[in-house]
């Protein structure tokens, strides 16, 4: 379903309708002053140097005096509605986005990029707010400034008048040109933003190893590169913009002259203008220049914004891959039934080329423990990712608690299980906050259990102020060992059924890990599956699965495995102390 970004403009009919109307009202006040000073220029002085009678320049003038407050009043209310309806209007906007993000799969996810929709909710957002804030300011101000002044000067004289129309033609096709043109650039320019955005987001993510390989350099010409390529598009843009406004500003200024001249031919062939009309004329003439510049301005504010728009869209629009469809949820099954049960499963992601894992057939009982192992890229952690249900099986089927995985309500699966991923996460907060995104009804007891059956207790105990001691972005106040004790933790404080550790104790010491493994042992319920490049970490387990270039080698236990699988031994040989 296509979504239309500016729905929730919506919540702001109110001030999108009185925020335009006040300026309206301005623009009349505007329109109405050169009249008032054509007044008193012909009649006014003429009176007070006659009939000393200053009544006529007073009066007039003490009303150009309220119409100037008047409108300034009409601009300040009109302000404070354009600010109430795009301020609330992109905080809207950027919460439905945010939402709409983390209601997407991966798969969509990685498509798009997560510096893109980085760069989406705040840059993008933006514009789109911007384009709002004009909307309610100036997109009726400037016709209706044009149209008036237009149409005062037909009143006024309409021969004179068929000089303003035609230097609004004139200059309204300069500027449709020169909009034409810029718009292309704008666009071409926002992508080079992007590039910049992604190309600084990766190296400073990245930033200890581009340090460790002495690759700044490197980084700062590939930076380099990007902003130049920005700056030649902008200074084209830069430089016909800077050529336009000179030109809008001569031709303005011909026509003044042109008006001039033809009021004093006109006074010799004895049809006069008058001097207070002149003056009138030629300030509807800086009014109408005046706003076609501004058209020209919000011109390029809407190319920007259309273009945000249109990329807000496409991810409102965006369905996720996975659909939750919750025929099942909470079933229960006894020790010892299969939890998992992979039928001819194969995967291929959607950016490769090839199937990742192909074929995989087996089971895995409740109350077991699991091992996967096998080299690099051999697809351990895709078989985690289908298991989880990130992504949907290519072909073949996976069956959980004896029903379709893709029946199982998603929320009840992500609940009963348990992930520790492959690189440890850490949000900023507490160490408290972090372990009670697994469990909010969690007491500080609980905690501290979870901590000690993660090895993590002793070093926490050892801060001031323990569980309430701060994690900073990404924890990067921890060592690497302390942050996967601390996600460890953090997964067993979600008591679900199943505990999933991706790699996530390598950088624990060998009797660390072996205490982790013990304590995880004498949780009889618990399925445990547990990815590892190091036979002492699995080799315990009820079930090794060992995989080889996206397929299952073999399935057994160590010992057996020993005499069965060349993969395996190969690997158990390569890690014994010589
Ligand atoms: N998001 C992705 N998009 C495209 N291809 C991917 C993606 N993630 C992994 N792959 C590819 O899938 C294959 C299996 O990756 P996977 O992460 O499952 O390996 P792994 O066995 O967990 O490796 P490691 O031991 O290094 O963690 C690899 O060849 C990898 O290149
Ligand atoms: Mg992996």
């Amino acid at each position: 379903m296509k979504i239309n970004a500016y729905r929730y403009l919506k919540y702001y009919k109110k001030e999108m309708i009185l925020g335009p109307a006040f300026k309206i009202l301005e623009v009349i006040f505007e329109l109405i002053t050169p009249f008032l000073m054509a007044y008193i220029i012909d009649t006014g002085i003429n009176r007070a140097t006659e009939f000393n009678d200053y009544s006529a320049i007073y009066i007039p003038g003490i009303i150009i005096l309220a119409l100037s407050v008047l409108g300034l009043s009409s601009t300040l209310v009109c302000q404070y509605f354009a600010s109430i309806a795009s301020q609330g209007y992109g905080t809207k906007l950027r919460n439905a986005l945010y939402e709409k993000i983390m209601g997407l799969s991966l798969r969509e996810i990685e498509l798009v990029g997560k510096g893109n929709l980085v760069t989406l909710i705040t840059n993008d957002v933006n514009r789109v707010q911007l384009s709002v804030a004009m909307m309610v300011r100036l997109v009726l101000r400037a016709p209706a400034l044009i149209i008036g002044s237009l149409i005062c000067a037909f009143i006024i004289d309409y021969k004179f008048a068929f000089i303003f129309l035609g230097v609004v033609i004139i200059i309204s096709l300069i500027l449709f040109f020169v909009i034409k043109y810029s718009s292309k650039r704008v666009l071409t320019t926002q992508k080079a933003v992007d590039e910049l955005v992604t190309i600084s987001n990766d190296s400073l993510s990245g930033i200890r190893v581009v340090k460790a390989f002495n690759n700044e350099e490197y980084e700062i010409n590939k930076f380099k590169d990007k902003t130049s390529a920005y700056y030649k598009e902008m200074k084209k843009v830069n430089l016909l913009n800077a050529i336009t406004n000179p030109v809008t500003f001569l031709i303005i200024n011909i026509a003044i002259v042109l008006i001039v001249y033809f009021s004093g031919v006109s006074a010799i062939n004895g049809t006069d203008l008058s001097s207070g009309n002149l003056t009138s004329l030629i300030s509807y003439l800086n009014q109408i220049l005046l706003a076609l510049i501004v058209v020209s301005n919000l011109v390029v504010i809407f190319t920007k914004a259309f273009a945000s728009k249109k990329r807000i869209e496409n991810i409102l629009s965006m369905e996720p891959s996975i659909k939750n469809n919750p025929k099942y949820k909470d079933l229960k099954i006894k020790n010892r039934e299969p939890i998992f049960v992979f039928k001819n499963a194969s995967f291929k992601y959607e950016t490769g080329d090839n199937l990742v894992v192909s074929n995989l057939n087996f089971e895995i009982l409740k109350g077991e423990t699991v091992g996967i192992i096998g080299g690099t890229g051999s697809g351990k952690t895709t078989i985690i990712k289908l298991l989880e249900r990130f992504f949907d099986v290519t072909s073949g089927h996976i069956l959980y608690k004896g029903v379709d995985i893709k029946d199982y309500d998603l929320t009840s699966l992500h609940d009963e299980i348990s992930l520790v991923n492959q690189r440890a996460v850490l949000f900023k907060g507490t160490i408290k906050s972090n372990l009670m995104m697994a469990n909010k009804n969690a007491t500080n007891e609980d905690i501290n259990n979870a901590l000690k059956d993660a090895c993590a207790f002793e070093f926490v105990s050892n801060y001031k102020d323990g569980i309430d001691h701060e994690v900073e972005e990404g924890g990067k106040n921890f060592s690497g060992g302390q942050r996967q004790r601390l996600s460890i933790a953090r997964s067993i404080l979600k008591n679900s059924e199943v505990l999933i550790l991706d790699d996530s104790t390598s950088a624990l010491d060998y009797l660390t890990e072996k205490t982790l493994r013990n304590n995880l042992k004498s949780k009889e319920n618990l399925t445990k599956i547990i990815i590892a490049q190091r036979i002492s970490s699995l080799q315990n387990a009820d079930k090794i699965i060992v995989m080889y270039h996206g397929n299952i080698e073999a399935i057994g236990r160590h010992d057996e495995l020993l005499k069965t699988s060349k993969v395996y031994k190969e690997i158990y040989e390569s890690q014994e102390v010589k």
